[in-house]
C-alpha cells in the first residue's frame, strides 16, 4: 500500500560537475525498481538534476526552502524556484537546519506550506536528541516536534507529505536505531497523525528512517511494518553504496 522511498540526502557534499557525472552514472546503472528513489542536493546541483534525470523515474528535490513566498529576502530560495526547476520532494526541519539555523517548529511549518503551496512534497523530519533518549522521553519529544511542525498544515493528502524520523544521536554517528525502536516511534508518529489527519491518511503517508542508515542495516529497518523507506545521508554519496540500497528496497 505504501511505495518504499529511498532518498539521498547529499548535504553540502559534491559540486555540480561531480552531480552530473554521478546522476549520468546513476540513471545508466539503476536497477528496475517497485520502490521510487530520490535524490536531493544543494541548491546549485538542482538545475543538473533537471537537465540528466527529467523524464527518468529518478525524482530529486532540495535539502530546504525559504518560508516566505517571494520578496526581498536575500539568499532565500522559494518554493516556486523550486517548483520550476522540477522538485518532487524538499526536505524541511533537518536537525542540522534546527540546531545551526536555530529554525523552530513554526518556521518549519511555513516552510512545508510554501512547499504544499507549489505541489512539492516535504520530507518533514523530526527526532530526539540523545539526552531526551537517555531520559526515556524520546517518544513525547518527537511527537511535540512533529505537531508543532505540522501546525496549520492542510496537506491535500497522504502523497503529499513524507515524514522523516531521525533520532539526532543517529545522524552520522555510524549508530542507527535499532528496528525495533525506529518501529516503535514510527507507530507513534503515525498514531499522531492519524489524529491529525484520520486513519487513512495515517495509514497511507509514508514514513522514512534516517540516521546510519547503510547497505548492512537497511533491510532490516525495511523489514518493520511502519518503516516506508530511508533518508539516506553518508551512504548516498557513493554510488556503489546508494545502488547497495535501492537493491535492496527493490
Ligand atoms: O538526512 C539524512 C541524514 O541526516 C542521515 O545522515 O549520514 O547518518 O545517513 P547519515
Amino acid at each position: 500500500m505504501r511505495r518504499v522511498l529511498v532518498a539521498g540526502n547529499w548535504k553540502m557534499h559534491k559540486v555540480p560537475s561531480e552531480a552530473r557525472v554521478w546522476l549520468t552514472e546513476l540513471k545508466r546503472l539503476l536497477p528496475p525498481l517497485e520502490s521510487e528513489v530520490a535524490v536531493l542536493p544543494a541548491f546549485p546541483m538542482l538545475p543538473v538534476a533537471k537537465e540528466v534525470l527529467s523524464g527518468t523515474q529518478v525524482a530529486y528535490g532540495a535539502q530546504d526552502v525559504s518560508p516566505h513566498q517571494e520578496g526581498a529576502y536575500t539568499g532565500e530560495v522559494s518554493a516556486r524556484m523550486l517548483s520550476d526547476l522540477g522538485c518532487r520532494y524538499t526536505i524541511v526541519g533537518h536537525s542540522e537546519r534546527r540546531r545551526y539555523h536555530h529554525e523552530t517548529d513554526a518556521v518549519v511549518a511555513e516552510k512545508a506550506k510554501r512547499l504544499l503551496e507549489e505541489g512539492i512534497t516535504p520530507i518533514l523530519c523530526v527526532g530526539e536528541p540523545l539526552e531526551v533518549r537517555e531520559r526515556g522521553e524520546a517518544v513525547p519529544y518527537t511527537l511535540a516536534q512533529l505537531r508543532g511542525s505540522l501546525e496549520g498544515l492542510n496537506p491535500p493528502g497522504p502523497e503529499a507529505l513524507v515524514i522523516a524520523y531521525e533520532p539526532v544521536w543517529a545522524i552520522g554517528t555510524g549508530r542507527n536505531a535499532t528496528p525495533q525502536d525506529a518501529e516503535a516511534m514510527h507507530q507513534a508518529i503515525r498514531q499522531a497523525l492519524a489524529e491529525l489527519y484520520g486513519e487513512e491518511f495515517a495509514r497511507r503517508v509514508r514514513i522514512l528512517y534516517g540516521g546510519s542508515v547503510n547497505p548492512k542495516n537497511f533491510a532490516d529497518l525495511l523489514s518493520m511494518p511502519n518503516v516506508d523507506g530511508g533518508l539516506v545521508g553518508g551512504a548516498s554519496l557513493e554510488l556503489e553504496s546508494f545502488l547497495s540500497l535501492l537493491r535492496i528496497a527493490g
